[in-house]
């Protein structure tokens, strides 16, 4: 896609140009932190949440705040998108709102809102894509390289989900190898265009060769085994037993690390002792809490560019 997207649903929608300089305008916006306020000024943010969140809904509301703006946070079940169609209800928000931020269960809910949507809608993260988390991502680790992140080689080890799949198209557009060592994947839940695309560009490499891979990486990342939403759900406890033993081989922890060079980064929220050691996630080698500060420079610059 080219010129200015009405919507962020995922990096791959967007033109490499056009995420090369949000992500030039998030490291502007962090460096210079005053520099943008007032530019929201009067303008609404509302942000609308199936699921829980702690970072995607605290960077935004502040972003909106230090931007002059204004947040509302929409919890689905107060709202009358329980007993509404999504089209009519997000066109709606889109009359008395400048931005919409949705974080919804599944996908096609989120292309159905993007449809009744007349003003930008941000994906705070559905079941296919995590585009803002990608942003802060690449933001810290361009910050770690001193500007730029291409030629970084970042390994994630953990299941194929939603952050892989913007992993990659962000990797893609910014010139990041990356290393995916995924044991659970299920293939309905793989975007083989992002795939595919950073393949063909020599980027992508796939193993289950968790200690290799982890030995050159620059950075090695990792994220829940178990979908937020399923983690404390009895009727999946079988299924969260059964990916926790196939998985805690593939833990990151001081072991697995030894003799590679490696920052370790978590989107958070972490399940120490899962996917991640508690020592590890503390260490010095542990930039998993700038990357999470960093949502909030990302999405400044993602509402930016979308204004
Ligand atoms: N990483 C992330 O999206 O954090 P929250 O789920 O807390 O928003």
């Amino acid at each position: 896609m080219t010129g200015a997207p009405k919507h962020l649903i995922d990096w791959k929608f967007w033109d490499d140009g056009k995420i090369r300089a949000t992500l030039a305008l998030a490291r502007r916006v962090k460096r210079q932190r005053w520099e943008f306020q007032g530019h929201m000024q009067g303008r609404t943010l509302v942000m609308i949440f199936q699921k829980t969140s702690t970072r995607t809904r605290v960077s935004f509301e502040a972003g909106m705040t230090e931007l002059g703006g204004h947040a509302i946070n929409l919890d689905w079940r107060a709202s009358n998108f329980t007993l509404s169609d999504i089209r009519s209800e997000t066109r709606y928000l889109s009359r008395n709102a400048a931005f919409i931020m949705a974080r919804l269960k599944n996908h096609p809910d989120l292309l159905d809102m993007a449809e009744g949507a007349t003003v930008p809608l941000i994906n705070g993260c559905c079941n296919l894509y995590h585009p803002c988390q990608a942003l802060a991502d690449m933001l810290t680790i361009a910050e770690d390289r001193g500007g730029d992140p291409r030629g970084a080689r970042l390994t994630y080890v953990g299941a194929y989900n939603n952050v892989v799949n913007s992993l990659a198209s962000i990797s893609a557009a910014l010139g990041v190898e990356l290393t995916l060592v995924c044991p659970i994947r299920d293939e309905a839940l793989v975007d083989k265009e992002s795939r595919d695309r950073l393949l063909g560009l020599g980027l992508l490499t796939e193993t289950l060769d968790a200690k290799a891979a982890v030995a050159d990486a620059d950075y090695v990342y990792t994220d829940t085994w178990i979908d937020m939403e399923y983690f404390n759900d009895s009727a999946f406890a079988g299924e969260k037993e059964r990916r926790c033993a196939l998985m805690m081989p593939y833990q990151l922890n001081e072991a697995l690390l030894a003799g590679s060079d490696a920052k370790v980064m978590h989107d958070m929220p972490m399940h120490l002792g899962y996917e991640i050691t508690a020592d590890l996630a503390e260490s010095e080698r542990s930039i998993i809490y700038d990357q999470a500060e960093n949502r909030l420079d990302a999405q400044k610059a993602i509402l930016l560019s979308l204004a």
